[in-house]
């Protein structure tokens, strides 16, 4: 493949090859006809493929997000949804998805926390060498992503995180390193500072990433995470989007002022066209994907969200019997999160909420109980006609000046409009909807963006409003901007003409293409909302609560505040219980949240963001037809005020410390002695299990699994080592290795654990380096539970 690359490179004049490290379009990499080079479209991400656009009228498959996907610490299932992807992207005409997210969760508050896979590096590792290596086989590539240290997000364009080389090699780095392992195409390097260098310069592109780890992929810049000309000396190959302004034409005149050596250009040219080769784009067809029908896609998603739920408490009140009267409780039963918000975004075209759910198999009668929150939602299609088309949805113009480019019919409230050749020609656009109310009461009818924005009821303007977009994250701006409303009396079945009006502004190089026709329906006051759901839960046999999170307080863009709840959450659960003995608590969070009534409540059950299929996979798990297979991926702490390592704030000078070394997670939590709610590794199905006779051999460990309840089940067998009276500031004992096995009622099987060399390995400053003496090996089903022992040699 080499002398083919080179005699390409050898065609192509400085501003073709500037043109081809420069992007071109918002998620798209540039091409070269001259050498049968195509463009490439790329798209996020990690829980789904959205394609180059965001248009409900390409609809994509959501899956679980990353603390899912961890949660099942299934390799196997990775791989079956790794080729799920590569489908989606190569339906969606894509070379690559930028995913999987695989920083760490350094702390619970972080933003992204939700997207990436744990606090582990080992499972991290894991999972993301089996998400590439799946994606990857199907010809498509994937995108491991944020290179390095981007574990947090406050400032997360200028943090500084300090940190030593052991703690970078040991944790931060080591899941990249087990990707390019795996055979990466492609990196995203991120937008922090690493040491006092911004990663998309940084000295750790060339080492160890190009250099001892030998990747020979492309390196992506973040998206506006290029920051100088002069850098492009430096290991990124391609700047993100394209085409970037300081690269492209600057960056031609510097390599022709000498100041960029030609060198540097020549060689992140030959890892493009190495990429095209792969993904084949260069005088190639991409290699056929796996062909799944809507049908096996639904089937998938929803497997690996039951294999996901990790079950935290259960006093036996799960599963559910047959015909078991269940009162449905919580604003997230009806509107849940099925994913993350951010860049992971995508677009489904079909979700079932936990009522639907829950309905289709049991006699459920459901009320909120609380209002979660203050937030509009985009309009929903059942309510809202296109005065165009008279049928559900809305009309779009998109505007130069008074004159109508174009229409389009649309059928969702939340438009993002990046990439769309209509949006880059316009310079306002304008949506339009006849709002039906089903409901008499205070309607609220408002607009998010960012621009100049008018809101017009039945063609009479009631709200002008310019939102600037300084001060904050252009990603969260764009992706969950402010929103404003007026209030409006309907009568049942009244309808009004809601017309509104965005002419976008920029925020850091993106034109805000965002635009959303928002509305809140009339609804019950909030004590007597409360009041008739702890009435429902006590004359009904079992109560299931689901609470969780909202787009505000867990996104991209911004670091959570607190562990807590939103709204009234714990006390519903609280007032709930004293009801209802029986009480089953559903969260659907990403990431930790703080459970004050955990121990008394009958059963928790940790969902995350499980994708599409959220309903269809509870009612599989609560009525036992699938066992909640997960195994916690991360700590969950009692109170936020007992986290390790919390703060993800940088100092005034931008710093961001991670003093606590290797000891994050798990690790810092058996070093300060304090017991979380639920230790990482937990999760407890729905049989009884017991481990014995380990033997070892080498670095191979043999363990007897007997599976001792009266249902089949799915055990994940854990191995961590400790080191006794180590010379070296170690963790207490760490994750090497794991497997897991399926075991019928009443057998046993054996588990083989392989120990990588690694696990025993430390980083020093003459590199990795084994302590000699003797480890002790752990073999359990938490870090906290780990009944059999053996040393090492
Ligand atoms: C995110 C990336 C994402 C990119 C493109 C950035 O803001 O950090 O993860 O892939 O946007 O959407």
């Amino acid at each position: 493949m080499n002398e083919v690359i080179g005699d390409l490179l050898a065609k192509l004049d400085l501003e073709a090859k500037v043109r081809l490290v420069s992007g071109s379009g918002v998620f798209r990499f540039a091409g070269e006809e001259s050498i049968g080079l195509a463009e490439m479209p790329v798209s996020d991400g990690p829980s789904g493929v959205r394609g180059e656009l965001w248009d409900e009228r390409d609809p994509s498959v959501s899956l679980p997000s990353g603390t899912a996907l961890a949660a099942t610490w299934d390799r196997e299932l990775l791989g079956e949804i790794g080729g799920l992807i590569a489908a989606e992207a190569r339906r969606k005409n894509v070379y690559a998805v930028l995913g999987p997210t695989i920083n760490l969760h350094r702390s619970p508050l972080g933003g992204r926390h939700f997207e990436c896979f744990s606090e582990d590096p080992v499972l991290t590792g894991e999972m993301a060498a089996a998400y590439v290596s799946a994606v990857q086989a199907h010809g498509v590539s994937a995108c491991p992503k944020h290179y390095v240290a981007n574990d947090s997000e406050t400032e997360r364009f200028t943090a500084d995180v300090i940190a030593d080389e052991r703690t970078l090699r040991e944790l931060y780095l080591y899941p990249f390193e087990r990707a390019v392992g795996a055979g990466a195409w492609m990196i995203m390097d991120a937008y922090n500072s690493v040491n006092g260098v911004t990663m998309t310069e940084n000295p750790l592109l060339a080492e160890p990433l190009k250099g001892e780890w030998g990747f020979d992929g492309v390196v992506v810049s973040d998206w506006t995470a290029v920051r100088s000309t002069a850098g492009a000396a430096a290991g990124t190959d391609i700047a993100m989007p394209g085409p970037w302004e300081l690269w492209g034409a600057p960056l031609l005149a510097a390599v022709r002022a000498g100041e960029v050596p030609e060198a540097a250009i020549d060689e992140k040219v030959r890892r493009i066209l190495r990429f095209a080769v792969r993904v084949g784009a260069l005088n190639g067809t991409p290699t056929a994907p796996p062909a799944f029908t809507d049908e096996a896609a639904q089937r998938l998603v929803r497997e690996a969200a039951a294999k996901a739920m990790v079950l935290a408490r259960n006093d036996g009140t799960l599963p559910l019997g047959p015909s078991t009267r269940v009162a449905l409780l919580g604003a997230a039963a009806a509107e849940p999160r099925f994913m993350g918000g951010g860049s992971a975004t995508v677009i489904p075209g079909h979700t079932t909420a936990p009522l639907e759910g829950l309905s289709a198999v049991l006699p459920v009668e459901y009320t909120p109980g609380v209002h979660l929150s203050d937030h509009l939602i985009p309009v929903p299609l059942t309510l809202v006609t296109d005065p165009e088309t008279g049928t559900p949805g809305l009309s779009l113009r998109y505007l130069d000046g008074d004159r109508v480019l174009e229409t389009e019919h649309r059928a969702a409230g939340n438009l993002m409009l990046f990439g769309n050749p209509n949006a880059v020609r316009a310079d306002a656009f304008e949506l339009t909807g006849r709002l039906r109310a089903d409901m008499a009461g205070e309607w609220r009818i408002g607009f998010a963006g960012v621009g100049e924005l008018r809101l017009a009821i039945d063609g009479e303007t009631v709200l002008t409003e310019t939102v600037l977009p300084e001060g904050s994250d252009p990603v969260e701006l764009l992706l969950n901007p402010p929103q404003r409303f007026v209030t409006r009396e309907l009568a049942d079945g009244q309808e009004v003409e809601v017309r509104i009006r965005l002419a976008p502004a920029t925020a850091q190089g993106l034109p805000a293409m965002g635009i959303t026709y928002a509305v809140g329906r009339p609804r019950r006051a909030a004590d007597e909302e409360f009041a008739a759901a702890v009435e429902l839960a006590r004359t009904r046999e079992v109560a299931v609560v689901v609470v969780g999170t909202t787009e505000q307080i867990e996104s991209e863009g911004f670091d959570r505040k607190n562990l807590e709840l939103p709204g009234r959450q714990n006390e519903l659960v609280a007032a709930v219980a004293a009801v209802n003995p029986r009480t089953i608590v559903v969260v659907n969070s990403g990431a930790p949240v703080e459970m004050p009534w955990r121990d008394d409540v009958a059963a928790v059950l940790l969902t995350w963001f499980p994708g599409q299929e959220f309903g269809a996979a509870l009612a599989d798990v609560l009525t036992g037809a699938a066992e909640p297979g997960g195994r916690l991926p991360t700590t969950w702490p009692k109170a936020m005020a007992d986290v390790p390592v919390l703060d993800t704030k940088p100092a005034a000078d931008n710093t961001l410390p991670y003093t606590e070394g290797i000891h994050i997670g798990y690790r810092a939590w058996l070093k300060s002695g304090v017991a979380p709610a639920y230790p990482f590794g937990h999760g407890l199905g729905y049989t009884t299990w017991e481990l014995s006779d380990l033997a070892v051999s080498g670095r191979t460990a043999t363990v007897t699994v007997r599976n001792t309840g009266d249902r089949p089940g799915r055990q994940v067998v854990q191995a961590y080592l400790s080191r006794p009276d180590s010379a070296v500031d170690r963790p207490v004992r760490w994750l090497a290795a794991f497997t897991a096995l399926i075991v019928a009622p009443g057998e046993s099987a054996t588990a083989t654990i392989e120990l990588p060399a690694r696990a025993f390995e430390n980083w020093t400053e003459t590199g990795w380096s084994v302590e000699p003496g003797t480890f002790t090996l752990h073999i359990g089903t938490s870090v906290e539970d780990l009944p059999l022992t053996a040393d090492i040699a």
